[in-house]
């Protein structure tokens, strides 16, 4: 099986015949060809920036929902897995995804679960939490101008149980996934967004009532209107 190759490889120091590459000297390099800049997919990539800055206009709840189709929802099936719209080591997809709500339209303000496999959103919490989650957050002021806040959460044993400590990369690198999905919708939208890796890990596990070295806060995303 092909996975199992893929396991060995990644948790085992395998010795490998192996010579290293001659570096050639003096070489030209060679010039490569740039995409027309009117191309829509590099329009939205070029365009795409941290956005720090957004209006008290409301975000509404189709720009909600898109943002979290893209930043993950089923998108087709293998053998029997559900696929989604982000690549996962494994198919393992161990981020659990969760949004404060602060500022959308007909949506009450509160801490939901986003159900990606339903395509749904689940309340946990009711209120407005904004002031927690900008202390939370080291006090970043876009945080108290933002219409929504998208938590990913690691649920790391999901990927570790299958790679060993090699998995703790993987769901790095999945929480990435999921947010160049979310910084990508969010521009396509006319919206901004800005990632935060800077917070206050133990406080943020404590107010999601998250428990577990396991289970740990990777990124949070702020998105709203743009001024
Ligand atoms: C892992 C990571 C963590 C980040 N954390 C923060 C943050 O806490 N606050 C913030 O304002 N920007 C944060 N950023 C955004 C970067 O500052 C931003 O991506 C960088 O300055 C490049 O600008 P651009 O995104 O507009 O291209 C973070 C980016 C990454 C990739």
């Amino acid at each position: 099986m092909i996975g199992e190759k893929f396991i060995k490889e990644s948790s085992i120091k395998i010795e490998l015949k192996i010579s290293s590459i001659k570096r050639e000297k003096n070489i030209k390099p060679i010039k490569l060809v740039k995409p027309i800049p009117e191309d829509f997919f590099i329009k939205l990539i070029t365009e795409r920036r941290s956005v720090r800055e957004y209006s008290e206009k409301p975000m509404s709840f189709e720009h909600l929902s898109f943002i979290l189709y893209s930043a993950s929802s089923v998108s087709g099936e293998r053998m029997g897995i559900k696929l989604r719209t982000y690549p996962s080591a494994g198919a393992k997809y161990p981020i659990d995804i969760y949004v404060a709500v602060f500022n959308v339209e007909n949506l009450e303000q509160g801490i939901y679960k986003y159900n990606d496999t339903k395509f749904q959103l689940e309340l946990l919490a009711k209120g407005n939490y904004k002031k927690e989650l900008y202390d939370i957050s080291i006090q970043q002021d876009f945080v108290m101008q933002s219409a929504i806040m998208i938590i990913l959460v690691a649920r790391s044993l999901r990927s570790t149980y299958r790679y060993g400590e090699r998995g703790i990369r993987y769901v790095l690198m999945d929480a990435s996934y999921i947010s160049s999905n979310i910084y990508l919708s969010s521009t396509y939208l006319n919206l901004g967004s800005c990632v935060i890796g800077s917070f206050a890990d133990e406080a943020f596990k404590k107010f999601l009532n998250i428990k577990g070295d396991e289970t740990f806060v990777v990124l949070a995303h702020t998105v709203g209107t743009i001024k």
